[in-house]
């Protein structure tokens, strides 16, 4: 992989993505998203990666998508970058793995809606929120206006949006828009602990309970429980399910030696 902006590293069953792009804190332009996509296309390939964290290098997770790039456009290239943002952040979001958002910093727009297309937001002391869009003229582009309602609640989404104000990290757990809050200085080691914990479950079932829960809380409740059964069904197709249940009447655990498969 070719990457400017953005540096990949394996660490046993984890990956770590880290947006690098110092000149602009981070922020997204249509080479960084393009180079995203290739990110989640090799994360989507390497088999031996179970579990994901995404976080920014220097002060910022990601302060947005490209201002300079965007001052300029046309209606038809306004459309078209966040057609190219929500269609990068609707793989992430359905790619068959976890992945965990680290915010070190500043998490504003396009960031803010990156770490909403993840699975698990951890933040640090220090990290920013909000989506500056209004005050700048424009909508949230890359799925702002949908995820944030879905994940805060309508009221305080459009609080936020409509305000373009920013929150600190204390705020942001107490609308549940991160899950918790860690100094700066532990944050990294916090988020691959839990990619870790989760990597050492049946990555099969992780993977399944995702579909499920994507799927499942976009549709009625009838529709949603079918999911589950489908889900929960096919488990009993994988040999981690045989030997996970054949381990635990063994008194043993198959926790962190599951097969994949
Ligand atoms: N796009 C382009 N460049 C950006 C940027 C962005 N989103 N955010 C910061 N930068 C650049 C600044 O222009 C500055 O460049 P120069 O050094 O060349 O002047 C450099 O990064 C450092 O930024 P600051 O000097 O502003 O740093 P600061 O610490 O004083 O402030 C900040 C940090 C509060 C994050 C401020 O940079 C800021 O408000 N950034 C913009 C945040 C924003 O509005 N994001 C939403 C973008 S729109 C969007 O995301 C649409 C969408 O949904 C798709």
């Amino acid at each position: 992989m070719n990457l400017k902006n953005i540096a990949f590293e394996k660490e046993g069953k984890i990956a770590l993505v880290t947006i690098n792009r110092p000149k602009a804190l981070n922020a997204l332009n249509t080479e960084t998203l393009a180079e995203f996509d290739n990110v989640i296309t090799e994360l989507e390939k390497d088999s031996e990666i179970l579990a994901v964290v995404i976080t920014g290098a220097g002060k910022s997770f990601v302060a947005g998508a490209d201002i300079s790039e965007m001052k300029d456009m046309s209606v038809i290239e306004g459309r078209e970058f966040g057609i190219l943002g929500n269609k990068v952040f609707r793989r992430l979001e359905n790619l068959g793995k976890p992945v965990i958002a680290a915010l070190n910093g500043f998490t504003l727009g396009g960031g803010c809606e990156l770490a909403l297309a993840c699975d698990i937001r951890i933040a640090s002391t220090k990290a920013k929120f909000g989506q500056p869009e209004t005050g700048l003229g424009i909508t949230p582009g890359f799925g702002g206006t949908q995820r944030l309602a879905r994940t805060v609640g309508i009221g305080a989404a459009k609080e936020l949006i409509y305000t373009a104000k920013i929150i600190n990290a204390n705020e942001a757990y107490r609308i549940g828009l991160v899950n918790s809050v860690f100094e700066p200085e532990v944050l990294i080691d916090e988020a691959k602990a839990l990619a870790n914990t989760i990597a050492n479950n049946a990555p099969v079932a992780v993977k399944f309970c995702k579909v499920a829960i994507n799927r499942g809380i976009q549709t009625d409740i009838d529709t949603a429980v079918a999911y589950e059964s489908e889900v929960f069904g096919s488990c009993f197709s994988t040999e981690d399910q045989k030997e996970g249940m054949d381990a635990f009447l063994n008194k043993k655990s198959l926790v962190g030696n599951f097969k994949n498969k």
